[in-house]
């Protein structure tokens, strides 16, 4: 991030929506396209992508992100699909990092390219990265991952590491039948390395086959828990500073990593939630668990003079705020029939 400005001190504060939560934290989806195609999370074959001319540019986002810090937005990460697969993504984590006001620049990652890419990410102004890698048997994994390798995986994880985009933190997806007995061994990563292994359940999205597994799957973080405490012993809450941080925090006493449980449906997080997401194709998305959502793209694509049309943009980045909703209704097995999760980004 480039030095502060005098004007820090004028900065706003971010905006609050209907529900007095302050929303200062934008997902940027930069891309639908993956290279893995999760079970959960993407199909296989014929994959309903958009259009090439209808995803941001590395300007459009630019704006986007402009028009963001103007609001109050501070906290900035890339995700997908897969961020890395866009060839321009050194270029845009280097115009976001450029802008004054962006605290922080984060992206979640299959880390399949980090050994080329965590250096330049780095370079470029990126801090961290979430990995997601849902097993630590080179044989399971791909039955979740689809086209996952362990070792490329493991490999993207050391070049993160050795560029400093820490604390490095894994996020497991825990799957019936597929790695939920693994469970405890990934907690087991902890115990030597300053990791932060999370684990996160299933939340079924779109009306296809990955929302079906999604049900289907579910394994709670409760069930999770007690496997890992099984095996670890019982396991002492970690003080969060980070009052938005949706994961609980545990850790095996003394142990230098973190265990964090994600249980967006055995124990919502909705009260504390900051995010909004900005999806590839140009739409605020007001809710990950919800279809609503309003177009940005028409705005940064229209004739108007720049001034006007980064005016439109702040206004819709408000409205979003303003039109946030709040709790879901996955217990109640109700869920949103829209976007699965490649096209929002988790
Ligand atoms: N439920 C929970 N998490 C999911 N992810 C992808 N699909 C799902 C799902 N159905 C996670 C990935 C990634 C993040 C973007 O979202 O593991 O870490
Ligand atoms: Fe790709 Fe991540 Fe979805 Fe897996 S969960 S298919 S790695 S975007």
């Amino acid at each position: 991030m480039t030095s502060p400005r005098p004007d820090v001190e004028r900065r706003t504060a971010g905006p609050v929506d209907s529900f007095g939560r302050t929303i200062d934290y934008l997902r940027i989806s930069v891309t639908d396209r993956c290279n893995l195609r999760c079970v959960y999370c993407m199909p296989l074959s014929a994959p309903d992508l958009a259009e090439h001319e209808g995803i941001l540019t590395a300007t459009e986002i630019e704006s986007v992100v402009r028009s963001a810090v103007d609001v109050g937005f501070r906290k900035f990460r890339l995700t997908g699909g897969e961020p890395t697969v866009r060839r321009d993504i050194v270029d845009i984590c280097q115009r976001i990092s450029a802008i004054s006001g962006v605290d922080d620049l984060a992206m979640t990652t299959n880390a399949v390219r980090m050994p080329e890419l965590a250096q330049p990410l780095a370079d470029a102004g990126l801090r961290r990265v979430n990995v997601h890698v849902d097993s630590l048997s080179a044989l399971a994994l791909p039955r979740i991952m689809r086209r996952g390798d362990l070792n490329r995986i493991l490999a993207g994880i050391a070049a993160c590491e050795a560029a400093g985009l820490t604390p490095i933190k894994l996020n497991v997806v825990v799957v019936k039948g597929m790695n939920d007995e693994e469970v405890a061994d990934l907690a087991a990563l902890t115990l030597e390395r300053p990791w932060h292994v999370r684990f996160i359940e299933l939340m079924p999205l779109g009306s296809s086959e990955e929302a079906r597994i999604s049900v289907v799957r579910y394994v709670s973080n409760v069930v999770t828990r007690e496997r890992i405490e099984e095996r670890l012993g019982a396991l002492e809450p970690v003080a969060t500073t980070n009052a938005s941080d949706e994961s609980q925090n545990l850790r095996v006493p003394g142990a230098p990593g973190v265990i964090g449980l994600i249980s967006p449906v055995s124990r919502p997080y909705c009260g504390s939630c900051n995010r909004m997401r900005l999806t590839a194709d140009g739409r605020f998305h007001l809710c990950l668990l919800r279809d609503d959502d309003l177009d940005v793209r028409a705005a940064l694509r229209s004739e108007a003079p720049a001034t006007e049309r980064d005016q439109r943009v702040r206004e819709i980045l408000l409205r979003a705020v303003t039109g946030k909703p709040t709790g879901h209704r996955l217990e109640a097995g109700l869920h949103t029939r829209g976007r699965r999760m490649h096209q929002i980004g988790g």
